[in-house]
């Protein structure tokens, strides 16, 4: 049934590989997955986030949990993000597991729109869609994919991965198209789109927004909580929330980089060039010339 898939030469993953199927980069993994994908069991009160990664996931991911949690901070200090908040089509801890949770349950995953599972259109979760300013993905991205060494063995140049990214050629990719498709649903009731930008300019002002959208009105105090538990550096220092368990797995080599890296508006301007920073410009303005979505590229 799933027709088409061709694997992608000379990507950004040199030792597992990507494949394109209908128009999208994914990793390997998730090709032997797609049936289970698009035929998940989706529940009405199940919450995801969605996104393109490096857009301010985990960071969305934590909020959202604490806020479903009842602030339960014991728990979200205990377990890992990964247990707490599953990624659906992740080998750990398996697409069968995510099913199988008990309600409500809370799924991450970066397939866009068009790989969602079928029942997603039918039952309407709630989602929350993240995203980021690509010129600050791109670098994120980056360091990401040479962190995660031990599966791609890339280790190419900042400059090698931006071509890639504008390629194509980099896992979950077209960037504009997974971020184009949510943007045409924000108004949506079961929509919620958040900017990583607008979570940085004002964090207890956008977990508030989460939890309306989420029916859990929280008290001011409730609201600082969260906030400071989320500050970049609490979540950097977290081992239920930094990855760290990723180099027990042998998928990580923090020795390249941070899963919490920089958490910063305006990265790209100690990586972009000229010619780099016109490439990226002239993508965006094609891409969402008409959309009414803009980036925020400094704060
Ligand atoms: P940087 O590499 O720019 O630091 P995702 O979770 O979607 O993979 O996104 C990862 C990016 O979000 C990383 O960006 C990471 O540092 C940043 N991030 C995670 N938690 C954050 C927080 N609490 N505050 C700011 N940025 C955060």
């Amino acid at each position: 049934r799933f027709r088409g898939i061709v694997q992608v030469d000379d990507s950004a993953w040199r030792r597992v590989k990507l494949y394109k199927y209908k128009d999208v980069s994914i990793p390997g993994h998730v090709v032997t997955i797609l049936d289970n994908i698009e035929n998940f069991k989706v529940r009405e009160d199940d919450i995801w986030v969605v996104s393109y990664p490096r857009s301010g996931t985990t960071w969305t991911q934590e909020i959202v949990y604490l806020i479903k949690s009842g602030l339960n901070f014991e728990a979200a200090n205990s377990q890992i993000i990964d247990d707490r908040f599953p990624f659906l089509e992740f080998m750990y801890p398996g697409i069968q597991n995510v099913e199988s949770m008990s309600s409500p349950r809370l799924i991450k995953t970066h397939l866009p729109l068009g790989l969602l599972p079928k029942e997603i259109h039918e039952k309407k979760p709630k989602i929350i869609y993240v995203c980021r300013n690509p010129k600050d993905i791109v670098v994120s991205y980056y360091y990401f994919t040479r962190m995660m060494k031990p599966i791609t063995r890339f280790q190419g140049s900042f400059d090698d991965f931006f071509k890639l990214f504008m390629q194509d050629k980099v896992p979950y990719s077209p960037w504009w198209k997974h971020v184009l498709e949510f943007w045409q649903k924000k108004d949506e009731e079961n929509v919620l789109f958040l900017k990583y930008e607008d979570l940085k300019k004002d964090l207890e002002g956008s977990i508030r927004r989460i939890a309306e959208f989420l029916d859990k009105p929280l008290s001011d105090l409730d609201v600082k909580k969260i906030a400071y538990h989320c500050q970049f550096e609490n979540m950097k220092k977290n081992d239920s929330t930094n990855f760290s368990w990723g180099t027990k797995l042998g998928i990580l080599d923090l020795t390249e980089s941070q899963f919490m890296r920089k958490g910063e508006v305006g990265d790209w301007r100690s990586h972009f060039n000229q010619d780099t920073n016109e490439q990226i410009n002239k993508m965006i303005s094609f891409r969402f010339h008409n959309s009414g979505l803009h980036f925020d590229y400094d704060i």
